[in-house]
Order: structure tokens, then sequence, then C-alpha cells
């Protein structure tokens, strides 16, 4: 038997209308919308996407969408700056500096300068710190992402065995910290360990962020795990024809399936909840910063938008 499919599209949806509905709701009390600005420097073709999609979303979501697209030379000085006028901005909730930046510009200053409370991306030092150490805080949001879709499987997580594979910033490290949140017992594995599949084995849970198509195979899986796949890789497809190509995730997907209880598609699976936490992130930065009851998002009464 195939293992359940965990439609992150479907989840999106859900998430987005309730997002939308305590938009709704929320802004005529607090005097205005909620306010995200979103800053590209450069043009990575992937970054523009990226950009595009999330002022679209916030849009859709009732949001009002600031985007600021900086060219590729701009001066570490010049985006500071911007920085210090959004995070003074009272119309602007949310602030995301998209990654990768240039090579001359220092991330971590620049996600640094970003004011904790407006950081919807969860990437500042404090809510780093906030989060590892078990407080709440602004969650990065493709991990947030992931936990949604694995508390909708697992009511209690209290005591499972996960393993991570991938240990960046951005998704690995923040995962495993909110797994140990959750009282999992996490490893995490990254390019050096040595004993991965014997590790997977084991493991209940299993998140793979490794960037590697198709890394993870069906003799690593332990019967009826639960795996997210994080990973996003085009690769080539010529059975589509010449110079085509299509997305994979980091899993071995038809042989996986076969053995996990439960795994997310790629696509369709931890892509589409990446920007709706997004969402979910700027309306509780606009929330708290409106001293608002920030009503917990219900995701079971929600129509699909
Ligand atoms: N680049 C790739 N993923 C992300 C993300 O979640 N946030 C930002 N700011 N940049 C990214």
């Amino acid at each position: 038997m195939g293992a359940e499919l965990i439609d992150g599209r479907a989840f999106a949806a859900r998430l987005r209308a309730s997002v939308r509905d305590r938009v709704a709701e929320a802004a005529p009390r607090a005097g205005q919308a909620p306010g995200l600005a979103v800053v590209l420097v450069g043009h990575d073709p992937a970054s523009e996407v990226y950009v595009r999609s999330k002022g679209k979303q916030a849009l859709e979501a009732g949001m009002k969408s600031f985007e600021y697209r900086l060219p590729e030379t701009t001066r570490a000085a010049e985006l500071l700056d911007l920085i210090a006028r959004l995070n003074d901005d009272a119309q602007v909730h949310g602030i995301l500096v998209q990654l990768p930046l240039p090579a001359h510009l220092d991330p971590r200053a620049v996600i640094n300068a970003i004011a904790p409370h407006k950081d919807v991306d969860g990437f500042h030092i404090s809510n780093v710190g906030m989060v590892g150490t078990g407080q709440e805080a602004i969650v990065p949001c493709t991990p947030l992402g992931c936990m949604m879709m694995l508390r909708e499987r697992h009511s209690d997580l209290r005591g499972r065995t996960a393993l991570v594979i991938g240990h960046s910033n951005v998704v690995g490290k923040p995962m495993a910290r909110l797994l140990l949140n959750a009282d999992c017992t996490v490893m995490i594995a990254h390019k050096s360990s040595t004993n991965i599949p014997e590790l997977a084995r084991l493991a209940d849970i299993l998140v793979v962020a490794a960037g590697v198509p198709g890394l993870v195979r069906a003799d690593w899986i332990k019967p009826g795990a639960t795996v997210i796949d994080v990973g996003i890789n085009r690769i080539p497809a010529p059975e589509r024809g010449e110079g085509r190509t299509r997305l994979v995730g980091d899993v071995d997907f038809d042989a996986v399936r076969e053995v996990a209880g439960a795994i997310t598609p790629v696509p369709g699976g931890v892509g589409p909840m990446t920007i709706a936490c997004l969402l979910a992130n700027t309306l509780s930065a606009y929330c708290h910063q409106h001293g608002l009851d920030c009503a917990p998002l219900d995701l079971d009464e929600q129509d699909p938008a």
C-alpha cells in the first residue's frame, strides 16, 4: 500500500484563506492593513520569481505589498539605510530581504539590521536565539510549514525519533530546533555525515533539505515513517522533449512512497507552504504591533480558496 500523500497545495490554500479572514477582521480595528516589504538586490532569476509571488500573495490576502528592487551594485550602506527606514515605517509590519544577496553584501549584517519584531523570515539572531531556547518567536517559514504538516499527521510529536538531513540556517537548523521543542528525539545529518542511511532507518519522521535529487532511497525508510521533502531540484527531462526540465525533490518519491506512511510530493508539498507561512508570520507581526489578539489560524474550518 502506498503512503498517504500530504497535499501542501490544499494545506497552503486553507492557511492563506485563514490569514485573509483574519486580515479582514483585524484591519478595521487597527485602522490599517498589514504591510509586507520585500527587498530584492540584483537579478537572480529564481529570486525574481519568489519575490513576485510573495507580493502577489500578500495582496491577495488583503495586505499591502511594498517591493524594493535594488541594483546588483547596491552598497551595504544604501541597503542598511533602506532597512532603517522600513524599520521606522508604521505602514510596514514585516520586512524580508530576499537571499542570496550579491557576494559583496554580508547577509548576517543585513538580516540583523531588521527590527526583530518585523523579521518575518525569522532569521534575525534574536528570533533564532528565542526559537533555540524554546521561547515564542517568529519562526522561519519553511520549517514552520513543515511543522504544520507534521502536526496534522501526528497529534502528538513527543518521543518520536526525527532525522533532519541538511543543516542550513534557513531550513535544517531551525527545523531541528522546532522538532526538539516538540520533544522529539532529534538527529541532524549533513554532507559530512557518514552514516545517513542507518540514521534514517531509525526515524519516525524524516525531513530532507539537502538539495540532492533523489538522495533518499526506499531502503533508508522505516516502514510507516513520515517523510517531508524540502528539496526543489530542476533536472533534465528529455522524455518531455529536448531541453525540457522537471522539478524533483531530494527523495526518490516513487520508491519511498511504497514504504513510508505519509510523504510530501514535489512539486505540491512543502513549496506552497513557505509563502503561506510568510503571510501567517506577517499577520502575527502585525497583530503584535497593534496589540491585537492574534487569533490562532484555524485550518480545519476553511474552504480552500
Ligand atoms: N531565499 C530562499 N529562501 C528564502 C527565504 O525563505 N527567505 C529569504 N529571505 N530568502 C530566501
